[in-house]
């Protein structure tokens, strides 16, 4: 009989505000053992609070946070033993060595150096980074900065990983290494929570939760993410790209219409769609015979017409 999957990250209706600024609202989140959860959103989103709440560093205002099953708010050494977590701007010495990092985090762990010795021959080995240990780490690339900094946070074992934009600024070749280490870590059954704000990224992992604004858009896939919009999103090939936009963007039903290389992308409103009353409106127009082309939307597109769609909604119930 197949084993049950454990659910290692918990978020329900987790909030948290500033003065009158909700930097996140009412999160609901799973996340089962082994898993790689990604947050995918703009700056400013909410990213970095939601996993600061998560890693025990603050609390949220409302709702309940549960990492490895234990309550984090009333469990922080528990929890604590069982986390790494990767801030955005993680705390390397510059004029120490990779290995003397690894010595100094192990110390702070209170690692006994036989293990340490062994971890450090395993983590080098896992992120080729051997033949740089002598190396100090302000001299480092900024990839091989970010895996130093990985080193580090596995020190202790934990077996929930917390990431804030571990890759930010790394160039793709350094980011694609560094995503084979955390499929290699979640495939020995590291659950992971990243953020991240490249879509590349974001297509590598489990699932992911879309937000913006403090607001939780969609969890799913990334595959489902796209499937369920692909009924909604159209390219359409036009000489008169602002023209045409400009009549889109005030149709009713339209949630969206940019730009996108040569082409525009028009994003209907599921629950207000109706292709066949754009077409004819366009023709009215008297831009036919201008097609909707069926698109296969990127992330990319998924996130334009997911925060379009949570905007439309947010300015109907307001209204
Ligand atoms: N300690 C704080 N006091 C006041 N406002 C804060 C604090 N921390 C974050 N904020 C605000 O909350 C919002 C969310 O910030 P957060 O750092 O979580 O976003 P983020 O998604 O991580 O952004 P980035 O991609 O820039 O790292 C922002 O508007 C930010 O200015
Ligand atoms: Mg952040």
């Amino acid at each position: 009989m197949a084993e049950a999957t454990r659910t290692m990250i918990e978020l329900t209706g987790a909030s948290r505000r500033f003065g009158a600024l909700q930097a996140v609202q009412s999160f609901d989140i799973t996340v089962d053992e082994g898993e790689i959860f990604g947050l995918l959103g703009p700056d400013g989103a909410g990213k970095t609070t939601t996993l600061r709440m998560l890693a025990g560093l603050m609390d949220p205002d409302s709702g309940s946070i549960k990492v490895a099953g234990l309550e984090v708010r009333d469990n922080i050494d528990a929890v604590k033993d069982q986390i790494g977590y990767m801030a955005q701007r993680f705390g390397l010495y510059g004029d120490l060595t990779v290995e003397e990092n690894m010595y100094f985090y192990s110390d702070l762990f209170g690692l006994p150096i036989p293990e340490r010795n062994r971890l450090m021959v395993e983590f080098l080995d896992m992120t080729r980074m051997t033949q740089f240990r002598t190396r100090p780490a302000a001299k480092l690339s900024g990839g091989m900065k970010q895996k130093l900094a990985l080193m580090c946070t596995l020190l202790h074992k934990p077996r929930v990983l917390f990431l804030d934009e571990p890759t930010n600024g790394v160039d793709p070749l350094s980011r694609r290494d560094f995503w084979i280490i955390l499929k290699n870590l979640s495939a020995g059954g590291m659950t992971i929570f990243v953020t991240t704000s490249y879509l590349d990224e974001a297509e590598r992992c489990d699932r992911i939760g879309l937000m913006n604004k403090g607001r939780l858009i969609r969890v799913d896939t990334p595959a489902t993410l796209r499937a369920s919009w692909a009924p909604y999103c159209f390219a359409i090939e036009t000489s008169d790209k602002r023209g045409a936009r400009h009549s889109l963007q005030a149709m009713p039903g339209v949630l969206a219409c940019e730009p996108a290389g040569a082409d525009l992308h028009l994003y209907l409103d599921p629950e207000h769609a109706n292709a066949a009353h754009i077409r004819s409106a366009l023709t009215n127009l008297g831009f036919a015979p201008l097609e909707l082309l069926p698109l296969d939307p990127s992330l990319e597109d998924v996130f334009i017409a997911g925060i379009a769609q949570e905007e439309a909604r947010a300015k109907r119930t307001a209204a």
